[in-house]
């Protein structure tokens, strides 16, 4: 189901999009509660949009220390994980997303947090400009988090599946996650079937999380338009 608000302009830039995302998603803030925030370019609109409305919400679940930064130096209490039962909604962007709400997630190397509190969630509402919405996902490399003792055999078994294999690097080392972990970035796949797909891979000794997300998938996705913001509901 998909419905259109107001048109932006024609000339809006990427950013612009994002903006206008992360200000739509304010929409599902529930007064009073705790919001769960994800990671990432979009997600950092929204946390700026969010300081308009500090005083309505108790606090935030954050998922990454990226995101925590942002929220505390907006005055934004920020609790852990494991201090809450539930989030009614958890607010997230995605690197790609399918026509039913099944994503790819992982570009901010954040992974693994995000999979924990969309899990904690009850809704997932996701933040994305049109340039992520997709038919089928792999276009974007896929990322996954993995215990470093098992990158040989995971990318030997990625090979077989026809992927290409490369470990993220930042300042030409390994990048730590902030688990201590390291992603390695498959490209070359096609993801037809998600939720098999993330369910075979999560087996894989040594893998961490995988960044398909098809069983905690999105139910509903913002997408920023040059017609304005696109609602689509899974
Ligand atoms: C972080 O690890 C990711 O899952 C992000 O949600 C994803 O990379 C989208 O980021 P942007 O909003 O910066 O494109």
């Amino acid at each position: 189901m998909t419905s259109t608000q107001p048109p932006a302009s024609a000339a809006m830039s990427q950013d612009e999009l994002k903006t206008l995302v992360g200000q739509a998603a304010l929409s599902f803030i529930v007064p009073g509660e705790i919001v769960g925030v994800g990671s990432g370019s979009t997600v950092n609109k929204f946390i700026a949009a969010l300081a308009s409305m500090k005083d309505q919400i108790r606090g935030a679940v954050s998922s990454s220390l990226a995101s925590t930064e942002r929220l505390r130096a907006l005055g934004i209490q920020v609790f852990d994980s494991n201090e809450v039962d539930r989030l009614s909604v958890y607010i997230d962007g995605a690197d790609e997303i399918d026509h039913q709400g099944h994503m790819i997630k992982g570009g901010g190397a954040a992974l693994t947090r995000e999979k924990i509190v969309a899990a904690l969630s009850s809704k997932f509402v996701c933040i994305v400009d049109e340039s992520k919405l997709v038919q089928t996902l792999g276009k974007f490399p896929l990322p996954v988090e993995i215990i470093p003792m098992a990158r040989r055999r995971i990318t030997q078994q990625f090979e077989a599946l026809g992927g290409r294999v490369q470990v993220r690097l930042k300042g030409g080392q390994p990048l730590v996650t902030d688990n201590g972990q390291i992603i390695l970035d498959v490209s070359g796949l096609q993801i037809a079937d998600p939720r098999a797909f993330e369910l075979e891979i999560s087996q894989w000794p040594g893998v961490v999380t995988v960044g398909v997300f098809a069983f905690q998938k999105a139910q509903v996705c913002l997408l920023g338009t040059a017609s304005g913001v696109k609602t689509m509901t899974f």
